[in-house]
């Protein structure tokens, strides 16, 4: 039998687990019951109620906004659904930057108020000492280096981190640093494929890339952008497995044609 097959629980033993036995890591993300419960059952690995749902979700330019209690509620509805997948929850901006016992008290929060086992927080050496009392008093951090979508504003756009040697010196910098603190686990985001292969091999714990290459240790992806239904957003890390939107459109049209035209509901459908 598969490692994979064998799995009941995916935890963070898992998948360092995984990454010692080069299985690769799938991980995608979701906000609400139904999607969650459909990455479930098609057997996914990682489940993140990443932060993202401030762009996809509320329709917000960036990820700034979202809030902790709004975090709690998608990350509740989420859980209703999952089995197996491990459940990881972003921590949202100025919930852990403030100072490091309340980064641990919103920590706390997430584990106590939902069925959640594990937080990702953006950064590196500079939230070091934040993970690593988190992680002292138990609680499982998922780290998220490269780009930073919390940092977007000194950035001043998406592009894609550490191509200046400076920059991809600081990247595997802060890796280390991060695997030292505490994390069992990084996001690699929006890095040339030879740094994010480089970090793979130079840390133990599992990387997961996202427009990272194809040496990470697995790969994450925004669930309604590869699901095709986020149209409006298409950068070449992103493949369309699907093309929801365009399903949705013929689906919607049909529908008001039928409604229109008397054809729904039928005798058949009617009490
Ligand atoms: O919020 C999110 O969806 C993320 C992924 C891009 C990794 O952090």
């Amino acid at each position: 039998m598969s490692i994979e097959k064998e799995i009941k629980r995916v935890t963070t033993k898992t998948l360092a687990l995984l990454k010692k036995n080069r299985v690769k890591i799938s991980a995608l993300t979701a906000y609400d019951f139904i999607t969650a419960k459909l990455l479930d059952e098609a057997g996914i690995d990682v489940i993140l109620v990443g932060d993202s749902l401030s762009n996809v979700f509320q329709g917000n330019e960036t990820t700034l906004s979202v809030t902790m209690d709004e975090m709690i509620y998608h990350t509740k509805a989420v859980a209703k659904g999952v089995h197996r997948a491990m459940i990881v929850v972003d921590m949202p901006f100025m919930s852990y930057q403030l100072n490091v016992d309340e980064a641990f008290r919103n920590a706390g929060r997430i584990m106590k108020e939902t069925p959640a086992g594990v937080v990702k927080l953006e950064g590196g050496e500079r939230i070091a000492e934040t993970i690593n009392k988190i992680t002292k008093y138990g609680l499982p951090v998922m780290g998220h280096i490269g780009l930073m979508p919390q940092s977007i504003h000194s950035y001043g756009g998406y592009r894609e981190r550490g191509k200046t040697n400076e920059e991809a010196k600081e990247i595997i910098k802060d890796a280390k640093v991060i695997e030292e603190a505490g994390a069992f686990a990084l996001v690699l985001e929006k890095i040339p494929a030879k740094l994010a292969k480089e970090i793979t091999a130079s840390v133990t714990i599992p990387t997961i890339g996202i427009g990272a290459g194809v040496d990470c240790d697995g790969q994450i992806l925004v669930t309604p952008d590869m699901l095709g239904l986020n149209t409006d957003f298409h950068p070449r890390f992103v493949r369309y497995y699907a093309e929801l939107a365009e399903e949705i459109n013929k689906a919607v049209k049909s529908y008001i044609e039928d409604v229109k035209n008397n054809d729904f509901p039928s005798e058949k459908e009617s009490y």
